[in-house]
């Protein structure tokens, strides 16, 4: 397949990984991992995410990067491209539709995590007592300006470097910010095992209670596996379609999803060791972090640079997945509808805005009004739940049937192989992945979600 010489391709190895794990690494992991795993009934939570990222995820991975790749497509152009009848491009739909409902919320707690990069710089974080971080969260996430005021200010961010194009932004800085992530949350690592009910907060989170798992803990396990791999929407498909010819795909894929959830099980690590330590809960949603990170913080000797300093990367971090998701909208815009990259990341932001002004009011002002009426969720949980939990497994278990049933098997072989060039032991396991366990585990998990059984 000839490469297109105009499309953006990613500069290193290093770069590539870099890349990747950084649309993968960010609020997902450090952010909504602990407080599913806290709502889920935490090991119970972990066994099944980890077996959802092993049987489902890695296969779904490989599958994205090599249809990116051999097509050097964006989720629309790659369908169309290899399958000219028929309707497989209309996963692409799902893709826009999840990417943007996931960017107006992101964008909401990436503006919290603003706001808390900004608190720790004036010094405004000096409680000394972990009831007070629960009240200066409610106060902050309940206000009618300042939330939207910080998902405006992130969004322009996003807009400033999507803007300006794959390579020169994403690139430089992730090869630099990924690093300086892991090595902080190793510190806080050490840190929270050092906490007096450490052993509380490690049997929570390792000790699965089988009793514990039921549809509803499968199926968050299963959209937080997707959500954390940035998986189902075309994103790693079209990062596929950046990777030089001699990228090792498999190897990709799986170091990749093995950072990502070392990221996921640090930051464990790191929050329930605290949360029984402090007496809190676990049980506490989207505020989880954001309370307990910062009570953490102030038992630190250096508390307040440790936080300015985390605030920052994990600020950056969340920039370099809204990054990824946003190429998806783009990339549709720009290679299918002709728009300038200029318009076309100009109306991802004003769609991302107006989601993320209805994200932002549900702590406040909309707090007791559901969707449209339409549903009990407010639009934050709406957006939330509707993308991770069911719009992103949905195109997962297209993407893999599309590869196991549809795609030419020579062709995804000659992909993963680099044109034979290199040997991929696993293909024949990871081809009953994709025609089997992938379709037919989110179909059950689906049905099992709707109480069919
Ligand atoms: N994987 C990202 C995270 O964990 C979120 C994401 C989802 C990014 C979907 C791109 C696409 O934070």
């Amino acid at each position: 397949m000839a490469e297109d010489k105009n499309r953006a391709q990613f500069a290193t190895r290093l770069g590539i990984i870099a890349t990747t794990v950084g649309s993968a690494v960010g609020l997902g992991n450090i952010w909504r991992f602990p407080y599913e795993a806290g709502n889920n009934g935490g090991g119970a939570f972990l066994l099944c995410y980890i077996l959802c990222i092993i049987m489902l995820g890695i296969p779904v991975l490989c599958a994205e990067f090599a249809i990116g790749r051999s097509t050097q497509s964006n989720i629309f152009g790659a369908f169309r491209a290899i399958k000219t009848s028929g309707k497989w491009h209309w996963i692409g739909y799902i893709g826009i539709i999840a990417s943007i409902m996931i960017l107006s919320f992101y964008s909401v707690v990436a503006g919290w995590t603003m706001e808390y990069l900004y608190q720790s710089i004036i010094g405004g974080l000096n409680y000394s007592n972990s009831d007070c971080f629960h009240s200066h969260f409610v106060s902050f996430s309940s206000s009618n300006w300042r939330p939207i005021m910080w998902t405006i200010i992130f969004l322009l961010c996003n807009y400033i470097i999507v803007v300006r194009g794959v390579k020169k932004g994403i690139e430089k800085m992730s090869n630099i910010m990924m690093p300086a992530l892991f090595v902080l949350l190793i510190i806080f690592c050490i840190n929270s095992l050092m906490m007096p009910k450490a052993g509380e907060g490690l049997a929570f989170l390792f000790n699965p209670d089988f009793s514990k798992i039921t549809p509803k803990v499968v199926i968050s396990a299963l959209g937080q596996a997707f959500f954390s791999l940035s998986l189902g929407l075309g994103t790693m498909m079209t990062y596929g379609s950046y990777f030089s010819k001699g990228t090792r795909i498999v190897r990709s894929a799986t170091i990749t999803a093995s950072l990502d959830t070392l990221v996921a099980i640090l930051a464990g690590l790191i929050i329930f060791p605290a949360v029984f330590s402090f007496g809190m809960s676990p049980v506490q949603g989207p505020a989880l972090v954001f309370e307990v990170l910062p009570s953490i913080f102030t038992q630190m000797p250096g508390g307040q640079l440790w936080s300015i300093l985390f605030f920052f990367l994990l600020f950056l971090a969340s920039l370099t997945s809204t990054i990824s998701m946003s190429e998806v909208s783009i990339a549709f815009f720009t290679e299918e509808k002709n728009m300038t990259r200029t318009k076309a990341s100009a109306l991802n932001l004003i769609i991302a805005l107006c989601g993320g002004v209805l994200s932002a009011l549900s702590f406040g002002y909309f707090s007791d009004k559901s969707v449209f009426g339409l549903c009990s969720l407010d639009f934050f949980t709406f957006f939330d739940f509707t993308s991770s939990n069911i719009l992103l497994p949905l195109g997962g278990m297209f993407i893999s049937f599309f590869a196991g049933w549809i795609l030419d098997r020579s062709r995804l072989k000659d992909t993963l192989t680099n044109e034979g060039k290199i040997g991929v032991k696993t293909f024949p396991l990871l081809v009953i992945c994709l025609k089997y366990v992938a379709p037919i585990c989110i179909v059950l998990i689906f049905l099992l979600g709707m109480g069919l059984f």
